[in-house]
Formats: C-alpha cells, structure tokens, sequence
C-alpha cells in the first residue's frame, strides 16, 4: 500500500492534472477529482500510462454530499489522507476586460455568489470536512490554489505588474481563499500540518488561455513543491516558485 495519499480536485485536465504527473512517486497514491466520471478515467488511465499511482473519485466541489464522499472515501479505503490540494477552481468569465461581469461597481450579485462558491465556500467546506482525516497524516500538506491576483498589496501598488489586472470577483474569491490559509495555519500551528496559499503563475490551460506566458509542464510546480514540504518547510505561506508573495 502506497504510503502516502494524495487527493487533487480538479484533477482531470489543466493543472490539476499536471500536478498529478509531478507527484509520480512509487510511495504516493494520486486521487483525481473528477465531476465526469468518464473523463477523470481517460485522465487516470495517462496518468498510469506515465507512471503515476493514479486512481479517480468523482467528485463535484459545490455539489452537496460530496464533501462527504470523499471523507468516507478516504477514511474506509486508508484511515488517513496526507495531502489536499485544492485546485478546482473557476473564472467563470471574470478576467479582465470591460462589462459589469469585470467591474467592482457593477459586480452582478449571481456571479459574485458563484464565483464564491466554487472558490471559496466550498473549498473552506471540504477541507473542514477533510480535517478529521489529514490530522491521522504524520505529515499533512493542504495547497490552496489561489493566485497572484489575490493579492491586495500588489492590486494597491500602482507600480506592480498586476495593478491593471483588475477582476474584482476572482481577485476577491483567491483573497478570501488566502485568509482561510492564513487562519487555517494558525489554528494547525502545533501540528505537523502545513497550509500554503500557490500562486502556479498565468499558465496556458483553458483557464489562462493561450496568451499565457508560462508552459502548462512549469505550471504545477508550485502546487507539487507545497505539497511535498519538508518537516521544516513554510506554513501559513503564499508562495510562487519558492518564492513568497506579499498578502
Ligand atoms: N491557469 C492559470 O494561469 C492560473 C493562475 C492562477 C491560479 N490558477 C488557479 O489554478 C486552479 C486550476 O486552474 P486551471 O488553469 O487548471 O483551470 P482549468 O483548466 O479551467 O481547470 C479547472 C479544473 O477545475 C475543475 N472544476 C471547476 N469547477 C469545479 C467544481 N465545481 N467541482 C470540481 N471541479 C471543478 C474543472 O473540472 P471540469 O473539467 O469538470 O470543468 C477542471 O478540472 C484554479 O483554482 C485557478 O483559479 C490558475
């Protein structure tokens, strides 16, 4: 039995995916969340075709009961669960561009409230749930998956790359996310368990688009990095390749 278990929603394609690939590890199980089933198996079946101990778990982040799937998934098939990222995440339209989907002033209340959802509400909600099963981990490691445009120092500072890069509902649900890592760390701070917020870069998946400057192979380092930290590596962090981002 695989010594470590990993579980990644939004497994099936894009960086979940990729981050997949890179935990290949003959001591670690890969758990896929897929909400297509048939999809996370084409998934799962070039992930072992790479090497990767891959299995998949249908699994919907905003459906309820889910959440409670995967705890009784994991907890009667290991009793334990070692690493969570939470990577399934949308835009749903909200990248930078002019309409009211984009703009603080006019943000549609529909949109605002999915938005959270996905990316918020029901990350804070699984991971919760999840808890009881990453305290039985000698070693847990939770990945946020946020992004730079979450960060509200560098959306105030008129000279950092971001500072035009305005989507305010996205901006705002990666913030959100950021300060359930932040709490979250503190709260786990004598424990072995390490929370991080990643920041992966704009990456060329269906979310970042084509113009993307960075190549989907570079695009789960950090995610795999945070969720492979050493005994005495960060907690609480917001981290980009290695390197930390200002809240
Ligand atoms: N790409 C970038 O440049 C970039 C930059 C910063 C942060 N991020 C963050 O990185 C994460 C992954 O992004 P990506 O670029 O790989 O996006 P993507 O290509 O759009 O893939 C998103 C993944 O999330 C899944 N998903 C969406 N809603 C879900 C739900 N309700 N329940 C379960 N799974 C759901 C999708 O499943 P389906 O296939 O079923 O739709 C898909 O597997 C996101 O949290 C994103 O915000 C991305």
């Amino acid at each position: 039995m695989a010594d470590k278990i990993a579980f990644i929603t939004g497994g099936n394609r894009g960086l979940g995916f990729q981050t997949a690939l890179l935990l290949k590890d003959p001591g670690t199980k890969v758990v896929i969340g897929s909400r297509d089933r048939s999809q996370g198996e084409e998934a799962v079946k070039k992930l072992r075709e790479a090497g990767v101990d891959a299995d998949v778990l249908q699994f919907d982040i905003t459906k309820p009961g889910d959440a409670q799937t995967a705890y009784d998934y994991f907890n009667s098939k290991y009793g334990k669960l070692d690493i969570l990222i939470n990577n399934a995440g949308i835009a749903a339209g909200t990248f930078p561009g002019t309409g009211p989907e984009h703009s603080a002033a006019e943000a549609p209340a529909e949109l605002l409230h999915k938005v959270f959802e996905t990316n918020f509400f029901a990350q804070v909600a699984l991971t919760n749930t999840l808890l009881p099963l990453i305290r039985e981990s000698p070693a847990g490691r939770i990945v946020n998956l946020s992004s730079i445009l979450g960060s509200l120092t560098l959306h105030a500072d008129p000279k950092s790359p971001i500072y035009h890069a305005k989507s305010f509902i996205y901006d705002a649900s990666k913030t959100a996310l950021n300060a359930y890592t932040v709490h979250l760390a503190y709260e786990l701070r004598d424990t072995p368990i390490k929370v991080n917020s990643a920041h992966p870069g704009w990456v060329k998946t269906d979310m970042g688009g084509p113009q993307a400057t960075m190549e989907l192979s570079e695009g789960g380092k950090t995610s795999a990095a945070l969720a492979t930290l050493p005994a005495d590596g960060p907690s609480g962090g917001y981290f980009h390749l290695g390197q930390p981002l200002p809240w």
